[in-house]
């Protein structure tokens, strides 16, 4: 036999058994960010490498060392998209959608990064965006939260998260700072590790970001970028704050929080589990008010977010009880060729009658004890038997698989009242 090919290390494959959790996590975003007022856009998965360099920057991680960029058949230098704020941005640009207007839009789809794959870390990941175009209010900043704030809770993974905020101030204010952080770094070059050093006359703030324990008390006396800020980015961070209050929203102030993209100005936010490991943001954004300009549009304030969606599959996962998970109501074991097309018939007639539950009808057929094997690996909760006595009566024999009850036998009647109120139980 031929080797087996397998998939690309970081990129992986959502199963059936995970499928429902996706739909159910994806209709929940599209629902929320819909009652917001956003609208979906979608751009392609390739674009020009540029677009990315300009915008997130040359000196970052990102850029450096994460992207799948190639080369097409023309020479044109592409990138599979590794986020889509850019991509966004480009094509709001492009399509006329932000100059003097107000624009909520959302995005759903696979994101690209070339990392080393751990767990919630992937080469391919999907990310939901929600980007807000032409409203410089922290309001706005304010209302994106209060939405992932209810995305949580929908999820039932709000008393798993916690919110993390940071203001960047103004570009003035962050040049600023960024002397004074060179300044500092430089008097302690022997301390740096290698990744500080290369960036320390480049993108200094990313030191801050380091996540080498050896740098984490020079990190801890650097100086503060809040103590740094502008009149105007105080007062926005201010009002930021007491908005969040207002809506009863909890937060801690992080000033290491400077983000991995350069864009970023004023508010930066992170939503993080508790879990101390390396990879626990699962939502992500801030304000970005230069970049339309950046990229070739009129001056536009801009906020936004990005969730990490294998981040917030995985901790649904671990914290929702296995319950939660759509286990099928019943499983058809069918004696012979008749009982195997009633089998058929009566299932199509359940599921008019209760679209929301699962019925599956052995088609693998075999012995009766292949087929409760399969009852029994499927983890529904019944096994519906039509054999030779069943089918001559026109009846079904119901048996519990779950638990120690004596079987049941019913005409399909009786069975659609029983399953009418276990549905409502
Ligand atoms: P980001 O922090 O690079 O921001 O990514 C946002 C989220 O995507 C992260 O918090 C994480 O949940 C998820 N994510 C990132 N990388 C990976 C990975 N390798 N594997 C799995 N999940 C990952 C952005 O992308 C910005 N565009 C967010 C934004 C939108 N800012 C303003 N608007």
């Amino acid at each position: 036999m031929p080797p087996i090919i397998q998939a690309i290390r970081g990129m992986n494959d959502v199963l059936p058994e995970q499928t429902h959790l996706w739909q159910t996590v994806e209709n929940i975003l599209s629902r929320i960010v819909a009652a917001y007022g956003y609208q979906e856009i979608r751009f392609p998965i390739v674009e020009k490498t540029e677009l990315f360099k300009r915008s997130i920057g040359e000196v970052t991680d990102i850029v450096e060392k994460e992207m799948y960029t190639f080369s097409d058949r023309n020479g044109d230098s592409l990138t599979l998209r590794p986020e889509g704020t850019a991509c966004c941005v480009r094509a709001g640009i492009e399509n006329g959608l932000l100059y003097n207007q107000l624009q909520r839009l959302w995005y759903l789809g696979p994101m690209f990064r070339h990392e080393r794959p751990q767990k919630g870390r992937y080469r391919q990941f999907q990310q939901l965006g929600v980007e807000a175009f032409g409203m410089a209010d922290p309001l706005i900043d304010a209302e994106i939260i209060l939405m992932t704030m209810r995305i949580w809770r929908a999820l039932g993974i709000e008393n798993h998260l916690v919110l993390h905020i940071n203001s960047l101030g103004s570009p003035a204010a962050r040049n600023d700072y960024r002397t004074a952080l060179i300044d500092y770094f430089s008097q302690h070059t022997d301390k740096l590790d290698e990744d500080s050093q290369r960036r320390l006359h480049s993108n200094p703030l990313r030191i801050l970001d380091s996540k080498n324990p050896v740098m984490q008390p020079l990190i801890a006396d650097a100086p503060q970028l809040l103590e740094h800020l502008d009149t105007e980015s105080q007062q926005h961070f201010d009002e930021l704050k007491s908005l969040l209050t207002a809506a009863g929203i909890t937060y801690q102030i992080n000033p290491r929080l400077v983000r991995g993209l350069d864009y970023y100005n004023q508010t930066v936010f992170e939503w993080m589990t508790s879990d101390e490991k390396a990879q626990n943001t699962v939502c992500a954004g801030g304000r970005y008010d230069g970049l339309v300009e950046q990229l070739g549009g009129s001056a536009t304030p801009a906020v936004g977010f990005a969730m990490g969606l294998e981040r917030i599959v995985n901790l649904m996962t671990e914290i929702l009880p296995k319950e939660r998970g759509q286990t099928p109501c019943a499983y058809f074991i069918m004696a012979d060729t008749l009982a195997r097309q009633r089998g058929l018939t009566v299932a199509e007639r359940l599921r008019n009658h209760f679209p929301q539950l699962i019925f599956i009808v052995d088609a693998a057929a075999g012995s009766f004890k292949s087929q409760f094997k399969r009852a029994d690996k499927s983890a529904a909760q019944f096994a519906f038997i039509l054999g030779e006595d069943e089918v001559r009566q026109n009846k079904i024999t119901l048996k519990y698989l779950r638990e120690e009850k004596p079987q049941e036998i019913f005409t399909e009647a009786e069975l659609v009242k029983f399953l009418g109120t276990k549905t409502q139980a």
